[in-house]
């Protein structure tokens, strides 16, 4: 069957020099993100949280199968229950199952296992990987390149949340199956990928103070 094609929607080209100034601001503004492990309370509109997975969700996915789905939390309880979870698993890492080379890595970033964050910010954001597609006659139907899709949705996601002006923390507890109970996401379908930790800074928020690579180290031209 052919595919019914559609002229390209909302395209918009700029002069050379344009570009480059758009590209360079966007650059700017990328490189202020910071993760953030300080967060104030204060509240957070829905609707801003909701535009920002709005853009998550144009992301381009393997086969167009957008395999991702999110489940946005500010509700007092769940976060409550996400935070125990959350930090029975970091205390099981940090105590008994993390090599000491990572432990070595982690060291910098001063991360241990207490949480408060996940109380604290007014959105938790669990990302899944939505591995399987449940059909009609109740068959399962595999999705591709579900991590590289998922990953690249929650750039986006990242992206949009740092542009709206607040900020986040990746957080990956790790095993994370705790999240498809809390939040009720079926586990035969759908496996977390990340849980992010959204809202505005604290007043006194601190970061540690690492350097990004610089461009001719992640870049070749050839
Ligand atoms: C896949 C992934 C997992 C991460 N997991 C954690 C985590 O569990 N806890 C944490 O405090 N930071 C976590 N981080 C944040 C990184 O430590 C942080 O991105 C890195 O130190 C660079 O700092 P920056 O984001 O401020 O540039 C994670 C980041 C990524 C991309």
């Amino acid at each position: 069957m052919k595919p019914r094609l559609v002229p390209l929607p909302g395209y918009v080209e700029y002069l050379p020099d344009d570009m480059l100034t758009r590209g360079s601001e966007f650059a700017d503004e990328m490189q202020r993100r910071r993760t953030v492990r300080d967060f104030s309370d204060r509240p957070v509109p829905r609707a801003v949280i909701e535009e920002c997975l709005r853009a998550a969700g144009s992301a381009p996915s393997g086969a167009n199968q957008q395999p991702w789905q999110f489940v946005a939390v500010s509700d007092v309880a769940v976060k409550q229950r996400v935070r125990v979870a959350a930090e029975a698993e970091e205390r099981e890492f940090y105590e008994h199952r993390a090599p000491p080379a990572w432990l070595e890595v982690l060291q910098p970033l001063g991360t241990d296992a207490n949480k408060p964050f996940l109380e604290i910010a007014p959105w938790l954001i669990a990302v899944f990987i939505r591995r399987f597609e449940r059909l009609a006659d109740g068959s399962k139907r595999k999705h591709y390149y579900t991590d590289e899709s998922v990953g690249l949705a929650t750039g986006l996601l990242l992206a949009a949340i740092h542009h709206a002006g607040l900020v986040s923390l990746t957080h990956t507890p790790s095993p994370m199956k705790f999240l498809n109970e809390i939040l009720g996401r079926p586990k035969d379908l759908e496996r977390p990928f990340l849980l992010l930790v959204v809202g505005y800074p604290a007043a006194d928020a601190r970061v540690p103070d690492i350097r990004r690579k610089p461009l001719a180290e992640i870049a070749d031209f050839v």
